[in-house]
């Protein structure tokens, strides 16, 4: 409402100076705000001709236009769906209000948004027993499939966030295959290479098993962490050349059987090794591939541009069939990465916009994801006798026994983040990542990334994003949280605000 009496309003000045923030989400260092949502006072800020530039000078460059984001979230493991239940059980109220809080994606909402789930087929490190969805030893016609393996929790959880997002990305990926394709334990060691086959049929099954839940699937990967095995939880060191057999395979079945939209995502693992395993993929079976995905426990989020540099990223307007074609085209997805209790709140918010959800999308990622969305305040519960997480790990939120909750730094890192890219309209574009640098004096205290979400409507004006980390804090030598204005440069025109410590959130609407 107030944007279309803004539009009729300011339609008979000049279309340059109209532009105006208005929208503006805050988590500050000292948690005096916490993704809390305000409008600049006295009034909306202006884009005016330009005068001289801040301490920092954030320049536009909306005519250079990157990847879509898909989102940003975490991982529905069994232990968070299962306290998420008995949140659920013990105070409903509670449990709606965390999970409109969550995933809430309508414009204007007081809600992350959040958009993203990996949901993983089978046990992981984060689930009461050791499971697969076929536990028969030599069943390789997979008679013995079910879905039903998975504690009904579950998919409890997974309705109530698709009854409060229903575009909620689905991606799924098993932590292990069945034991007795291996040997004979889903804790380490390695796929039989005669069961590729196999797997792969047991991968297509996994989808129409979540299709059958009324869960739509968005992506699928063939193995989460294929260059880690523990013997004290569910893992699997699984070659290129395997990985990429599977994924051959399991495309020929999912476009055989009416999944040609679900996108298979290979690699799932850390950005140390971005220039092997996830190019050898490329390089064997490139073609079955939507894109890979990392992880940020080694290595560096710079080692994503050793991958992008090599297949760049698809751009939106290419459909994904379409794109299969183009071998050098992929998407990159950054899908796992974990807070340990007992770190430091501002370090972290520091670190995680710097490395993954401003970082990662500036070296060509299309999501942002945590590990755990919900565990307790011990990082529990956790499988027993898992050697995992530890220190322990903490949940996006952290969810009580007596039927409270309260979100951690990882939720107000992705919350700023998400907001920025949510839809603008019901069902319309998601944001995509527009050119974006920073000058001035003071251009090393801001990290930026710069957004377009564009409108259903060729009469709406498209909405321009930034999301702002300020960490100007001396925090390495004598602690001073310095406020740093700075001007912001939009075609020509340029706004001023002064960005506290923190991370901030703002747009404006232009048209396009
Ligand atoms: C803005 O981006 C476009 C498209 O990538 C590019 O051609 C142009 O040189 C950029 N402009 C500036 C000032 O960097
Ligand atoms: C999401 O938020 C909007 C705006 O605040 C609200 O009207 C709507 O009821 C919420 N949706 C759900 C499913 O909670």
């Amino acid at each position: 409402m107030q944007l279309s009496m803004r539009f009729v309003l300011l339609g008979f000045l000049q279309i340059a100076s109209c532009q105006q923030i208005w929208d503006i989400w805050q988590t500050t260092w000292d948690r005096q705000k916490l993704f809390t949502y305000f409008q600049p006072s006295p009034g909306p800020i202006n884009f005016v001709p330009p005068g001289p530039i801040g301490s920092a000078d954030i320049v536009i460059n909306d005519s250079a236009e990157y990847q879509t984001i898909y989102g940003f979230g975490g991982s529905l493991t069994d232990s968070s769906a299962q306290i998420l239940y008995n949140l659920k059980n013990r105070n409903s109220a509670a449990y709606w209000n965390l999970m409109d809080y969550l995933f809430n994606a309508t414009d204007g909402a007081n809600s992350a948004g959040f958009s993203y789930i990996r949901v993983p087929l089978g046990s992981t490190d984060f689930s009461t027993n050791t499971y697969s969805y076929d536990d028969i030893s030599g069943d390789a016609p997979l008679f013995q499939f079910s879905i039903g393996a998975t504690p009904s929790y579950v998919w409890t959880v997974l309705r109530d966030m698709l009854s409060i997002n229903s575009q909620l990305r689905i991606h799924v990926l098993p932590w292990s295959p069945p034991g007795w394709m291996k040997q004979g334990t889903m804790d380490g060691g390695y796929l039989n290479p005669s069961y590729i086959a196999v797997m792969a049929n047991y991968l297509l099954k996994s989808v129409q098993g979540f299709q059958d839940q009324g869960i739509p699937i968005y992506a699928i990967s063939i193995q989460n962490e294929p260059e880690n095995s523990n013997p004290t939880y569910p893992t699997c060191s699984m070659p290129v050349s395997t990985e990429g057999r599977i994924g051959i395979a399991l495309r020929t079945l999912l476009d055989g059987y009416g999944f040609d939209d679900v996108k298979i995502i290979g690699y799932e693992h850390n950005w140390v090794d971005a220039a092997n395993y996830p190019v050898q993929l490329m390089q064997q079976a490139g073609s079955a591939f939507d894109g890979v995905s990392f992880h940020c426990y080694q290595g560096s989020v710079n080692q994503q541009a050793q991958f992008t540099s090599l297949y760049p990223n698809k751009v939106s307007i290419v459909s994904t069939t379409f794109s299969r074609y183009y071998r050098c085209l992929q998407e990159v997805y950054l899908t796992e990465c974990s807070g340990t209790i007992g770190s430091d709140w501002w370090s972290d918010i520091k670190w995680y916009m710097d490395n993954l959800f401003i970082g990662s999308l500036t070296y060509g990622s299309s999501s942002g994801l945590m590990w755990n969305l919900a565990l307790d305040g011990n990082g529990n519960p956790k499988l027993a006798g898992t050697n995992s997480c530890n220190p322990p790990c903490r949940g996006v939120v952290q969810v009580n026994s007596d039927g409270t909750w309260s979100p951690n730094q990882e939720f107000y890192s992705m919350a700023q983040a998400s907001k920025a890219i949510l839809p603008r309209d019901v069902g319309g574009p998601w944001g995509q990542r527009i050119g974006v640098s920073v000058g001035g004096s003071l251009n090393w205290a801001l990290v930026v990334g710069a957004y377009v979400t564009k409108r259903v409507s060729p009469w709406d004006w498209n909405r321009y994003s930034l999301v702002v980390l300020n960490w100007d804090d001396g925090a390495t030598t004598t602690w001073n949280p310095r406020p740093v204005t700075t001007t912001i440069e939009f075609r020509g025109m340029q706004a001023t605000y002064t960005f506290p410590v923190g991370v901030t959130t703002l747009w404006w609407y232009a048209p396009n």
